[in-house]
């Protein structure tokens, strides 16, 4: 038995179609209903979908609810763990460290009670050091504690600490890094939201460059990791390291819609992230800009991905095809 924490997620609905394709035996983890009938979106988009969504067998938990979470282990084998708390507003610093590591904790004890043969779980690039090697970021970028480090990556960096400790204990850990993951599905929050953002016109851009990877590839990755012998390891998933002007551009030209034109410079988004701060005190909205966001959108981070590219001999799908293709799913998402 196979068990998927966060699968009513992007990378969790792709994850669990990919597993569903290899005819796995599959629980997975949820909270409400209504987020299943996005994994249902995604599923009935594909070859087989309706079929392969029945093999599911959903289990209501959250996970940082231990009494809740132990059956749910009852004869699994493998773990993936997808399940997190994506913020960067500090008022969800908290929340954050309860989900992230606090939950991360709670899976990795369940795993080496239960005798789990291996965890696969999805860090992020924001838990990897900034330290460079030939220019580029990699597995061995050493994490800095010091660094102004937004409460996501920190939650983040925390979680893999706990991957690390059950693999001292025994169980079979593979960690993945990704980039800003693209996908279908999920538009209204996360990565997708930059789709619905375009969508409504917006003009502005920055200069920062980060790494973008599609959720296939992630997914993919996952499985053939958790299917190899390769064992206690961490991966960064990155295909292209782009500035936002290149991905906002490319969206907006397979949208059908004007490029953003409006450089908005580093003074500019330290001003905006203060006032956008002011303004969620009195709305009790989230911010539209965060002081890690706007410092993100600044920042050129270039990240390599030799390792996994090396250990699977994988060749990662081209940023514009996989725009190209979300795309599609998001104009044909209401129809
Ligand atoms: N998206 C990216 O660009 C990106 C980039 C790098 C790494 N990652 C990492 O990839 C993983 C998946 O991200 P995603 O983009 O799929 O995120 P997502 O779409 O926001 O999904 C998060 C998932 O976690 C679940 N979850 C959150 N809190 C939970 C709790 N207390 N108990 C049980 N389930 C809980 C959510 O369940 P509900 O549906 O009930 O809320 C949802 O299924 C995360 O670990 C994230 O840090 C994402």
């Amino acid at each position: 038995m196979i068990l998927v924490t966060g699968g009513t997620g992007l990378v969790g609905a792709h994850l669990l179609y990919q597993l569903a394709k290899n005819d796995e035996n599959i629980r997975a983890i949820y909270r409400s209903s209504k987020k299943i009938e996005a994994v249902k979106k995604v599923f009935y988009n594909e070859v087989n979908g309706q079929s392969l969504f029945d093999k599911i067998t959903w289990f209501k938990a959250d996970i940082t609810d231990v009494p809740a979470m132990i059956p749910a282990f009852t004869d699994v084998k493998k773990v993936y763990h997808c399940a997190a708390f994506i913020s960067f507003n500090p008022k969800d610093y908290r929340e954050m460290r309860k989900v992230n590591i606090h939950g991360t904790a709670i899976i990795a004890n369940l795993a080496i009670d239960a005798k789990v043969d291996k965890i696969c779980f999805v860090g992020s690039i924001a838990a990897v050091g900034n330290s460079l090697y030939d220019g580029f970021i990699t597995e061995e970028s050493e994490w800095n504690s010091e660094d102004d480090n937004s409460g996501y990556s920190i939650t983040k960096f925390g979680a893999e600490m706990e991957i690390w400790r059950a693999s001292q204990e025994g169980v079979n850990v593979v960690i993945v890094n990704p980039g800003v993951i693209l996908g279908s599905g999920f538009f209204k929050t996360g990565s997708g939201a930059l789709f619905s953002n375009i969508n409504n016109g917006l003009q502005y851009y920055t200069e920062g460059i980060t790494g973008y990877v599609g959720v296939n590839d992630v997914v993919k990755c996952m499985v053939l990791l958790m299917n190899s012998t390769i064992k206690n390891e961490r991966f960064i998933l990155v295909s292209e390291n782009n500035s936002y002007k290149e991905i906002f551009s490319l969206i907006a030209k397979y949208l059908g819609k004007k490029a953003p034109k409006i450089r908005v410079k580093k003074w500019q988004t330290a001003i905006f992230w203060r006032i956008a701060l002011l303004i969620s005190k009195f709305t009790k909205k989230d911010p539209l800009l965060t002081k890690y966001t706007a410092k993100s959108a600044h920042t050129v981070s270039k990240y390599s991905s030799k390792k996994i590219k090396e250990a699977l001999d994988f060749q990662f799908e081209e940023i514009e095809t996989v725009i190209k293709k979300v795309c599609i799913s998001y104009t044909n998402k209401d129809s």
